[in-house]
């Protein structure tokens, strides 16, 4: 159906309902969405209504039906054809999240199906297609014929998300990013469910990141983002699960593309930092469980290697060389510890800003970014530390780009006599 086709309304009228905290009609909804996505209705009349919306909510049949809606604008896939259980992860995005790379590989090669489409970083957070990137001869553009080929013969896929799934997601949400009205509960679960669901999966797991490095800031606002995600995946038919975990301590032990993708690798060969391997088995678990595999342990399958032979494989299908040798930036300079003590905290916020400035990370999405730039942090919570041991190295192709960098790292780590309480990875799960 196109918007001549159906009801028509007064966006000035839809405007002023949410503004005065009334809710929206199915057929409104329809509408609005359809409309805005085929350009009939103006940034600024969305930009007025999308805050409204931030300041009092969509009901949960409204959000329901926008979700829907949006959904509607574009193409669905579906991968009945494989003949095996499919499961995908998402997360809300957070400093030295790496978890997706070993993570496709294990799920596959546990026998689940694993269509990972993904998205390149945008400001202090790190994008997984721009760390796969990094592998020489890589590409992140397929078709979906090739896609469903690749999940077939391999078992696991990441890719760009075409521009076909949720069209009208892609224009709300590069409006939203200019009018202040990301921060908002029910936009940012309908913008990320709206493309999940028309991706097809059967199961999905949410990681919902808390802390500073992340969109949520406390435990409540994660808790209930991940309960609306999860209310709106269930309710469309995918399995739903969330973990909330931390993001106010930066995951593993470097930010930055290559650098994320060699301790990716390590975690697949049996190694790695202990948060990373910690996650990546608690989001397998429940990617398992959701696609009716519970009974197989992760553990197992990643000391087998098999996941190992899965990620060559998957790199390998989309023209990367998995035995090349990964770029590195052409400079680097260490920070040192002013004192003797434990490592207290880490500030995610500070690490993503700083491997950000290094050009880790962009500012617009059109910039470039440096493969082999970004932190390095030595030591992490409840590490031991003798004044002058090295705590960070930074990595830029630009030097330049130390001074800021190492002015956003001046606070991040602090030092501290007593041995702190460990915080755990998983903070809670809800589904
Ligand atoms: N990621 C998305 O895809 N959408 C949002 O609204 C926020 C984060």
């Amino acid at each position: 159906m196109n918007t001549s086709d159906m009801a028509r309304f007064d966006t000035v009228d839809l405007i002023r309902a949410k503004r005065d905290g009334d809710a929206l009609t199915d057929p409104q909804i329809d509408w609005l969405i359809r409309a805005y996505t085929a350009g009939q209705i103006a940034d600024e009349q969305m930009s007025a209504l999308a805050m409204a919306i931030f300041f009092n909510g969509l009901e949960p049949r409204e959000l329901r039906r926008w979700t829907a809606a949006m959904i509607d604008t574009g193409e669905r896939l579906n991968f009945a054809s494989l003949g095996r259980p499919t499961a995908d992860k998402h997360s809300t995005g957070g400093v030295g999240d790496k978890i997706t790379l070993p993570l496709a590989p294990l799920v596959a090669a546990c026998g689940v199906a694993v269509p990972q489409l993904s998205g390149r970083g945008l400001g202090h957070t790190g994008g997984t297609l721009d760390k796969l990137e990094s592998i020489p001869g890589w590409q992140a553009a397929l078709t979906n014929e090739r896609m469903l080929a690749i999940l077939d013969q391999i078992g696991a896929v990441i890719c760009a998300a075409g521009t076909g799934l949720a069209p009208a997601d892609k224009k709300l949400y590069a409006l939203r990013d200019v009018t202040g009205t990301v921060e908002s509960i029910p936009l940012i679960a309908s913008s990320i469910m709206s493309k999940k669901i028309a991706e097809g999966t059967g199961a999905l797991v949410l990681d919902v990141k808390v802390g500073s490095g992340a969109f949520m800031k406390t435990t409540e606002q994660a808790a209930e983002l991940a309960r609306t995600m999860v209310g709106l995946g269930t309710d469309a038919g995918v399995r739903t699960t969330a973990l909330l975990t931390d993001m106010a301590t930066p995951l593993g032990r470097t930010a930055g593309n290559a650098l994320e993708v060699r301790e990716s690798v390590e975690v697949l060969a049996g190694g790695g930092p202990a948060d990373v391997v910690e996650l990546t088995l608690a989001l397998a678990r429940e990617m398992l469980a959701g696609a009716g595999r519970g009974d197989i342990d992760p553990a197992d399958v990643l000391a087998s290697g098999k996941a190992m032979d899965v990620w060559r494989a998957m790199i390998t299908a989309q023209s990367g060389d998995p035995d090349a040798a990964l770029p590195v930036a052409s400079h680097t300079e260490v920070v040192r510890a002013d004192r003797d003590g434990y490592a207290q905290t880490l500030d995610a916020l500070s690490v993503g800003l700083a491997a950000w400035r290094l050009g880790a990370g962009r500012a617009r999405k059109e910039d470039p970014v440096q493969a082999g730039a970004g932190v390095e942090w030595h030591v992490r919570p409840g590490d031991a530390v003798r004044r002058g041991d090295p705590v960070f190295t930074l990595h830029t192709d630009t030097p330049v780009r130390f001074e800021p960098a190492l002015a956003d790292l001046a606070d991040a780590l602090t030092i501290g006599d007593e041995l702190p309480a460990a915080t755990p990875v998983v903070l809670a799960r809800i589904g």
